[in-house]
């Protein structure tokens, strides 16, 4: 075989030159060029037309530097300019030793190449202290994302988000060139935009639990929670936004997930008025407008009149995911409507639905976008866009319906799944990690260039219920955890991902991005280190520099490791990695998680008949969800055939890791003989342990103290026992 040996020198030299700057996302051309600009307290930031005055104050504050002129002078300048012959978004970024010149033919250009300038700073420059003179080296760099959407879904309706979290959150999608946020704002559990000619929306529909209509479902409960943004607040999200490049496309979720407005204006449902008591005892599946009211659309145009007004961005989302189709089947004005037409899909209506919100957007001149379901009538509108969300296959279907768009299908964008087995989050699509996203690639799923073509861009997802459990409103730390790096993975794809493969792109993570993404303050995670059990040692070790800590099973506190942990039971030890201001998941030797599964009988108040709800308590095995919500004071027992031994015993109502169908407050009660019971641990999100048991354990009873936990059921899932070591 002819080698090429030049060929091969000149891929390492890129290689080397990439990750020595380890930009994310990785610019299509980069040529380093002998020398260095040196920045200095004296240094101007030069720009050439008042459009780009924001981004040279935008810069002043990061730069550390005073001045901000209108002409770049001849030396000791960094200088952004507008200029005509380029495409959207592409820019050129020379630095030599006189000065740095940013050129573009656009706002978002400049700005992509003002991001790409930070990044060859120090990191400290994310923290707006960064300490002068710097030295960059000298470059030029040519570069233009391949796709014209980059985006973020952020749910603010289910767990709200202060404005100054928006912001923070806008800073680090627009350092990673991410120019889109698509911002969930109404939801079945809130509705977080200010409509002054309905004020009952957000006043009585923003918040939920205590004394809001809007019945609690997830996290807190007996608490009044929530918040919404209010217009002026949303003006300034919006202008925030736009000096940094993104634009903010608002969701409002119709016709289906809107439990939260129809806690406010039931009227808007089918059949209303109905029985009201039955509504307020949990979600069912009237969250649907009826499709054929005519105040419905007269209603809505007064809400989408005051959004559209809000939101410079060309579309607007109108949701159109998850229409339960059963409220329509029953109503008599819907089904009528069907017959009138001679249809027999219910999915027509929402066809009909879209189309009359459609109209009332033209209005404002605006466009819908919509979730891939939209197209099942078939009628929708072909310059709608499409977020392909459910999975690949329904992403595929909308390309081949020839609509344009957002490529997001859960299993590689959902950012709320987990990213490791036994980490926190949701896992309904997939289990998956920054890799995972990163390794997304339309080839390998049978894409055509000319269906790629069609693709508008990507966009990472973060739906809420789970982060309320986890801090939620108190807290962002949650959503940073999930979100980040695998918003790098997004940027990185979005981008064009040219010619780079996951070692390149890891090692430009680990090497570089990790001290930026701490001086910019992001909770991100890390991989988790690989533990090893060889010869009567715990062995530790990461491949991205952090350090490793590791802790007892039965002590928080994490000591530094430093070398192999001697011991006899590896499973009483778990492990984390640290880096600035992130960490890995713990992860633990097999043994760890070993658990077992002893006979027992499951029996509760809540009774095993037809109609009252708990099903299969003889064969009990798995998962059981009861036919009614849980009363103050309803119990499940679990009695074991035989006392069991353990070291640890979990019990976890609701689904595993959702506050949700669960008893949301309570405790246990702990038997030893199986007649006499001690009360143990208080609930906690509806999960409870007994650890380090007194003595082998007959029975355990969980009692609840929530009359209704604002569903229709409750979840009581198996045991986990841990066996001792
Ligand atoms: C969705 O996840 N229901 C769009
Ligand atoms: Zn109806």
């Amino acid at each position: 075989m002819k080698i090429n040996l030049k060929l091969i020198l000149c891929g390492v030299a890129m290689l080397l030159s990439s990750v020595a700057f380890a930009i994310i996302p990785q610019p299509q051309s980069l040529k380093s060029v002998e020398g260095e600009f040196v920045v200095k307290p004296s240094t101007v930031i030069a720009f050439n037309c008042d459009e780009l005055r924001p981004l040279a104050v935008y810069m002043l504050d990061y730069l550390a530097v005073k001045r901000v002129v209108k002409q770049a002078p001849a030396d000791n300048f960094i200088s952004v300019e507008l200029q005509s012959g380029f495409d959207a978004e592409a820019y050129r970024l020379t630095i030599s030793e006189k000065g740095v010149r940013i050129v573009a033919g656009d706002y978002g250009g400049a700005f992509c190449g003002v991001q790409t300038l930070l990044q060859m700073m120090p990191s400290r420059v994310y923290t707006k202290q960064m300490k002068l003179p710097v030295k960059v080296a000298c470059c030029e760099v040519e570069d233009a994302p391949q796709f014209a959407y980059r985006g973020f879904m952020l749910d603010v309706a289910r767990t709200w988000v202060t404005t100054e979290n928006v912001k923070r959150y806008i800073d680090w999608l627009a350092y990673h060139k991410i120019n889109r946020l698509h911002w969930h704002l109404s939801d079945d559990q809130g509705w977080r935009v200010e409509i002054k000619s309905h004020r009952e929306l957000t006043e009585q529909g923003g918040f939920r639990g205590g004394s809001s209509p809007v019945p609690p479902m997830y996290g807190k409960w007996h608490e009044r929670y929530g918040g919404y943004y209010s217009q002026s607040e949303i003006r300034e999200i919006v202008e925030y936004a736009r000096v940094r490049n993104i634009e903010v496309i608002p969701e409002i979720d119709l016709p289906g997930h809107s439990w939260a407005f129809a806690s406010v204006h039931p009227e808007i449902l089918c059949g209303y008025p109905y029985d009201k008591a039955h509504v307020s005892g949990g979600l069912d599946t009237r969250n649907v407008f009826c499709a054929t009211k005519e105040s419905n659309y007269e209603l809505l145009n007064e809400v989408l009149a005051e959004v559209c007004a809000l939101f410079p961005s060309e579309y607007i989302h109108i949701g159109g995911d998850e229409v339960s189709l059963s409220q329509w089947k029953r109503c008599p004005d819907c089904s009528a409507y069907l017959k009138r037409h001679g249809y027999t899909d219910a999915h027509k209506l929402e066809d009909y639905f879209i189309e009359r919100i459609d109209q009332i957007l033209k209005k404002y001149g605006k466009r819908p976008a919509v979730w891939n379901e939209g197209i099942n009538g078939g009628g929708l509108d072909k310059s709608t866009r499409v977020h392909g969300w459910s999975n690949m296959k329904e992403c595929r279907k909308v390309l081949e319906a020839g609509y344009s768009t957002i490529f997001m299908p859960a299993e590689y964008f959902y950012f709320d799944m987990r990213q490791s087995r036994r980490e926190v989050g949701s896992n309904w699509s997939n289990i998956f990690d920054v890799k995972h996203t990163y390794s997304f690639d339309f080839a390998k799923h049978g894409f055509s260039a000319e269906q790629v073509a069609q693709v508008e861009g990507f966009e990472g997802a973060f739906w809420s219920e789970i982060a309320l459990s986890q801090g939620g409103d108190r807290s962002t730390d949650y959503l940073e955890y999930m979100t980040f790096p695998r918003v790098c993975a997004v940027a990185e794809l979005g981008w064009g991902k040219h010619g780079s493969d996951w070692e390149n792109f890891y090692a430009r993570l680990h090497g570089n991005h990790y001290d930026r993404m701490s001086a910019m303050g992001i909770n991100y995670r890390l991989m988790p280190p690989t533990v090893k059990y060889v010869d009567g040692a715990l062995v530790a070790t990461t491949d991205d520099g952090a350090a490793i800590y590791y802790r007892q099973e039965d002590s928080d506190r994490f000591v530094r490791y430093s070398r192999p942990v001697k011991c006899a039971k590896p499973g009483e030890y778990l492990f984390r990695s640290e880096y600035g201001n992130a960490h890995s998941p713990q992860t633990a030797h097999s043994d760890h998680y070993k658990s077992i599964k002893p006979a027992f009988v499951l029996t509760s108040s809540i009774g095993s008949g037809r109609e009252d709800g708990y099903k299969r308590v003889e064969e009990y095995r798995g998962r059981v969800t009861t036919a009614r919500t849980c009363h103050d004071g309803d119990w499940f027992l679990f009695e074991f055939a035989e006392p069991v031994e353990c070291r640890q015993m979990e019990f976890v109502t609701g689904y595993t890791h959702i506050a949700h169908r669960l008893f949301p407050t309570g405790y246990l009660e702990v038997s030893y003989d199986g007649e006499k019971f001690e009360q143990g641990a208080s609930l906690v999100d509806g999960c409870a342990k007994v650890v380090k048991p007194l003595a082998p354990i007959k029975a355990v009873r969980i009692v609840s103290t929530t009359h209704r936990n604002s569903t229709t059921g409750v979840v009581i899932n198996p045991p986990i026992i841990k066996p001792v070591l």
